[in-house]
């Protein structure tokens, strides 16, 4: 999610190094920092280029480490900006990825005596790498000694100070390459930073680390043994390589699902642990005890999250939620007590109606909780607790894996509210471990996507469509429909399916399709009867159907199949595939995806 440059060779770093950063900036940062021995530790919060003037002198460094931050742990500020330097500055470390198990390590060098400058969870692994090499174990071994013992994902490049001139990395689960120049090399994140020096490129696999010379590159795995592997040549241009390869950043983001839910769910939910972790909700627990009403705001998608987040926490934890659009809610007059809570969900956090209901409801004394992705963004600073989704900079307009993270996050939120309220039930454990395996049914859900980009192309043509759910599929009706609107320009509705004999049903005919999301769950028969009425009308249906639902393909022009789970987490593939399916319709118009008409990204006004 964060970005890293850097560099070896005969040139002066510092310049090189900023505009390293300043290509990686599409992937979002909230500071910037760099290190080389020459000019010291620069760091800012105002942006990448802010940090050429930082330096004391004429820069001179000819070697140096850079990073951009995408905020996970602590929040975006000068002393949690990167590179992290440990112990009398004997190594600066730059880090991508969440180090789970980072608290253990830190509690361990806590008890030695060490204190921390920063938040992070990287600092703590500088610590950690800098005390072996400091018991005498060499820069390698100290490097993976200390990389064995950690869970989580890391993309890192440090440097010694008793080691000039040369960039050690390791990447497991967040990518590194080295960039191969003469007399001269690099080590970035994403290929992007480098292709305008250098198109010779080698790849870190996971596991392995590098020792990289201005003459020389040599990858061992954390075992030591040696790895050879010739460069490659960089074809793509920028454009291409931070799209990943893929067409668009709609699609890349969606194939990003299966990483971003497990990523919010590190180190929060185990398989081993009975209790959720949720750190951002501690200092308030005894008023998520106490509470009698939990009240949800939130925009677009993130509202549709909150009806999902309404029915789980319902069905689960028992507790009465209200939901309200940002924009309604904040005209509105809020009884708010200390016991009534309110949850704002926005992947931004800086939706302007979002912000106005946190407001309104902090001044009548309630309290205010998010459900955010941007760390550090005004309403993540405004509320008084909350969790972060861990989905990373979304550039897509429209949201797929915040919205997905969204879900996720209200799957913890849910546990965490039974969990402190002393609920129990099978229904819980079995929730919480159907979570853990949730990303292994989201990478079946894209392997399927070809089959939903077929059924698309079917109906491009059309000009409306009605997509229908029940209980916690009728959410992702309402999501599916301004998916396919935002996209394609298709006029979609979303309709709970128990709604259809009161109005919707006199619009159905031939020209008039259903997207029908009716998994195996426990209203699947209600659905099916819905299903039947529209048939009788000659509307076109496509059915969103569980593995194994033989009657789906009797009843459905098009069958669009998720796999079999959770009854709570059907929907969460389901959404996945009506993403797909927005998409493949979008292309078959010829619209771009990833800049929809009339839209914005942050809507950070009324
Ligand atoms: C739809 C979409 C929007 C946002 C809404 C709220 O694809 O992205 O509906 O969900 O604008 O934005 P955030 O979550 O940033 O508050």
């Amino acid at each position: 999610m964060c970005g890293i440059i850097a560099y070896t060779g005969e040139r002066v770093a510092l310049p090189l190094l900023i505009t390293g950063l300043s290509k990686l900036e599409y992937r979002g940062y909230d500071s910037a920092g760099v290190y080389t021995p020459e000019d010291g530790l620069l760091r800012s919060t105002d942006g990448v280029q802010s940090l050429a003037a930082l330096a004391p002198n004429a820069p001179s460094g000819t070697f140096g480490i850079a990073h951009t931050r995408w905020a996970t742990h602590g929040a975006p500020a000068v002393r949690n900006a990167h590179p992290h330097a440990a112990q009398n500055n004997i190594l600066h470390l730059v880090h991508n990825g969440i180090i789970e198990n980072y608290q253990d390590l830190k509690d361990e060098l806590s008890a030695l005596g060490h204190t921390f400058a920063s938040d992070t969870d990287s600092e703590v692994l500088a610590h950690y790498i800098a005390t072996a090499y400091e018991a005498g174990l060499t820069t390698t071994e100290a490097l993976a000694s200390t990389l064995s013992k950690v869970r989580g994902t890391y993309g890192i490049a440090l440097v010694f100070a008793d080691d000039p001139g040369t960039l050690y990395a390791a990447a497991l689960g967040s990518p590194i390459v080295i960039g191969i120049g003469e007399h001269e090399a690099w080590v970035a994140s994403d290929a992007t930073a480098l292709i305008h020096e250098t198109k010779r490129v080698v790849y870190l696999e996971d596991g392995e680390y590098a020792i990289v010379t201005p003459e020389t590159y040599t990858i061992k795995t954390l075992g030591h043994i040696d790895k050879t592997r010739t460069p490659q040549t960089v074809t793509q241009n920028a454009e291409e390589l931070s799209k990943h390869g893929y067409a668009h950043y709609m699609l890349k983001e969606m194939h990003e699902i299966p990483t971003v839910i497990a990523d919010t769910t590190r180190g929060r939910l185990s398989e081993m642990r009975s209790t959720v972790k949720l750190g951002g909700l501690e200092e308030v627990r005894r008023e998520l005890e106490r509470m009698e009403r939990l009240m949800v705001v939130g925009c677009g998608s993130a509202y549709y999250a909150g009806l999902y987040g309404k029915y789980l926490i319902g069905s689960l934890v028992g507790l009465p939620v209200d939901l309200e659009l940002g924009s309604e809610a904040r005209y509105r007059s809020i009884p708010a007590s200390r016991s009534s809570v309110l949850l704002a969900v926005t992947q931004s956090g800086e939706t302007a109606d979002t912000l106005a209901s946190v407001k309104a409801f902090k001044e009548h004394g309630g309290l205010t909780l998010g459900l955010v992705n941007v760390v550090g963004s005004t309403i993540a600073r405004t509320v008084d607790a909350g969790v972060y989704t861990h989905a990373g900079p979304e550039i897509g307009v429209a949201s797929t894996k915040a919205f997905v993270t969204q879900l996720v996050g209200f799957g913890l939120i849910a546990l965490k509210l039974a969990e402190l309220r002393g609920v129990t039930s099978t229904e819980l454990l079995s929730f919480k471990d159907a979570l853990l395996s949730l990303p292994t049914l989201a990478t079946e859900v894209l392997a399927r996507s070809e089959r939903v980009e077929a059924v698309a192309q079917h109906y491009a043509k059309y000009a409306h469509m009605l997509y229908i759910g029940r209980s916690l599929s009728a959410p992702m009706a309402y999501e599916g429909a301004l998916k396919l609107k935002e996209v394609s320009y298709i006029h979609a509705e979303g309709y709970p399916a128990g709604e259809m004999k009161h109005g919707p049903l006199a619009m159905i005919d031939d020209a008039f399709p259903t997207m029908a999301i009716a998994p195996r769950d426990s209203v699947y028969e209600k659905m099916i009867s819905n299903i039947q009425e529209i048939k009788a009308r000659k509307g076109p249906i496509i059915m969103v159907a569980t593995d194994g639902d033989y009657r789906a393909e009797e009843m459905a022009d098009h069958v669009i199949w998720i796999p079999k789970a959770h009854e709570a987490l059907m929907p969460v593939l389901a959404t996945m595939a009506l993403q797909q399916f927005a998409y493949a319709v979008a292309l078959a118009k010829g619209i771009n995806p990833d800049r929809p008409r009339n839209l914005a990204k942050s809507v950070t006004v009324e």
